[in-house]
């Protein structure tokens, strides 16, 4: 908080970060004892016990199942929820196709844009095939004429907001797209979601830099934010909760954007694995899992002499300072030097993996490459490596190999723990207690195929 114009924050150093807002002023919708509170005085709330009834929170199902996935079954009646991505990722899109079902199956849906004229959601609509689904669709960005609306007839069950950025209320006076303006018009939609019981999804466009204003505004206030992200230059879009008050965090959605909009991906391990090249060194399949699914996706590493002072590291999909611990591991406990070598590690397929599983597929495919040697086509890795080299074991082994199983995969290199779970699962475990064991093992393989060669 500053009380005058500055160009530097001196909380934090940055420049040009402070915005000027204007003091709040009442919302429309507002509480109705205005008068008692000009008066300095507050109303009595009734206070309640913890067991009292409780309306089960009851969902709006869409029947797009990876989209209720990540929702965690579904919309829930009177929250909001903010729905993120770049702009051209696929917003507007996946909720057109939301709200068609949504309406398809009964319900009430208002779909409002504030970015496109009402010819070109219909154009979309018909592309898609839904032009028939009773949506009720305005261009309209104005708060109190959309409330009005709202509030005209029958209550909606959903109503969407495309975008935040594009909504302005009369009550504050900066300009749409504003900081003030995106917190107060978000402000009112969650006053009427809350008191009408209708679900409402906000649209936020990100940036990469985050330059534009808004959504981080907006997160804290809302139930759920979920964020649709994927590569432009890729078909595939993936759906992920970041806060969910009413659902799990760590589940993905998986689509991908066709001529005819958005498909569910109900087999993503093969998407990620589909343009694999089995014999190339430097690559590892991981037993991931994301939520409650295993997905098996792709770690390819390039390690090369490096022509710099400081060697490269650079990570697409996975934790940069995770990358530096493998390293360290590698050169601390498995004699590897690493030290004057570049080192790239990307996740195929434009995959962002979290989890600390990944650990033992990275440190694979970063020897593999550094030794020039392919890993087995049909084995898998997961474990996660502590800082003293030991491979640690990880939260449900069950569903990673079987999803391994399933799609092929008949050895599996993991903690010692998951060996059981992978006999059950009918995959042949590789037990490797700590990460030297592997780094052996790879040494041992990659000595026996230059053998090959040079006997040949
Ligand atoms: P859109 O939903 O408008 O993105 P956002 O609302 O996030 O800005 O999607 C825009 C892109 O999707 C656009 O480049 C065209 C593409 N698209 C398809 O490939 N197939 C389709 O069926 C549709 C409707 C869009
Ligand atoms: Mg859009």
């Amino acid at each position: 908080m500053s009380s005058r114009w500055q160009g530097k924050c001196e909380a934090c150093g940055a420049w040009n970060s402070i915005v000027e807002e204007a003091a709040a002023a009442p919302l429309p919708g507002g509480g109705s004892s205005t008068a008692a509170r000009a008066l300095g005085k507050g109303r009595i709330v009734v206070l309640e016990g913890l067991s009292g009834a409780t309306d089960e929170a009851p969902r709006l199902v869409s029947g797009l199942g990876e989209l209720d996935r990540v929702t965690g079954g579904g919309f829930v009646h009177g929250s909001v929820l903010l729905l993120g991505g770049e702009p051209g990722i696929g917003k507007s899109t996946l909720l057109l196709q939301a709200s068609a079902a949504l309406a398809n199956a009964g319900h009430r849906v208002v779909y409002v844009s504030g970015e496109e004229a009402p010819a070109q959601v219909r154009m979309r609509a018909q592309r898609l095939g839904l032009h028939e689904a009773p949506v009720a669709l305005a261009a309209e960005t104005n708060v109190e004429d959309i409330l009005a609306t709202l509030k005209n007839g029958e209550t909606p069950k959903l109503v969407i907001i495309d975008s935040i950025q594009t909504l302005w209320t009369g009550q504050v006076e900066s300009a749409p797209g504003t900081v003030t303006q995106v917190r107060a018009a978000a402000q009112a939609m969650i006053r009427y979601a809350k008191t009408t019981g209708a679900c409402v999804i906000l649209v936020g466009h990100v940036t990469k830099d985050g330059q534009i204003a808004g959504p981080r505004v907006v997160e804290h206030m809302v139930d759920a934010v979920l964020s649709f992200e994927g590569d432009s230059g890729r078909d595939f879009r993936i759906l992920r909760a970041q806060k969910n008050r009413f659902g799990p965090t760590d589940e993905i959605g998986v689509f991908a954007m066709t001529g005819d909009g958005l498909e569910e991906v109900t087999n993503p391990s093969a998407l990620f694995l589909g343009d694999r090249e089995p014999d190339a060194p430097g690559t590892a399949v991981l037993a991931g899992l994301e939520g409650s699914r295993p997905i098996l996706v792709e770690i390819q590493a390039l390690v090369v002499p490096t022509s710099l002072g400081t060697p490269r590291r650079a990570v697409v999909g996975w934790d940069g300072p995770r990358l530096a611990m493998v390293l360290a591991v590698l050169e601390a406990r498995c004699g590897v030097r690493l030290g004057s070598h570049d080192v790239h590690l990307a996740v195929a397929g434009g995959m962002r993996v979290q989890e600390p599983a990944a650990d033992l597929a990275v440190a694979a495919a970063l020897v593999s490459s550094l030794m020039g040697t392919a890993l087995p086509v049909d084995a898998v890795f997961f474990g996660e490596i502590g800082l003293t080299g030991a491979v640690r074991p990880v939260s449900h082994p069950g569903p990673r190999l079987r999803e391994a199983a399933r799609l092929g995969f008949t050895r599996a290199v993991l903690p010692a723990a998951a060996a059981d779970a992978a006999t059950d699962a009918g995959v042949s475990p590789i037990a490797v207690p700590a990460l030297d064991a592997l780094v052996a093992r790879l040494a041992a393989r990659a000595d026996a195929q230059q053998g090959r060669i040079k006997g040949a």
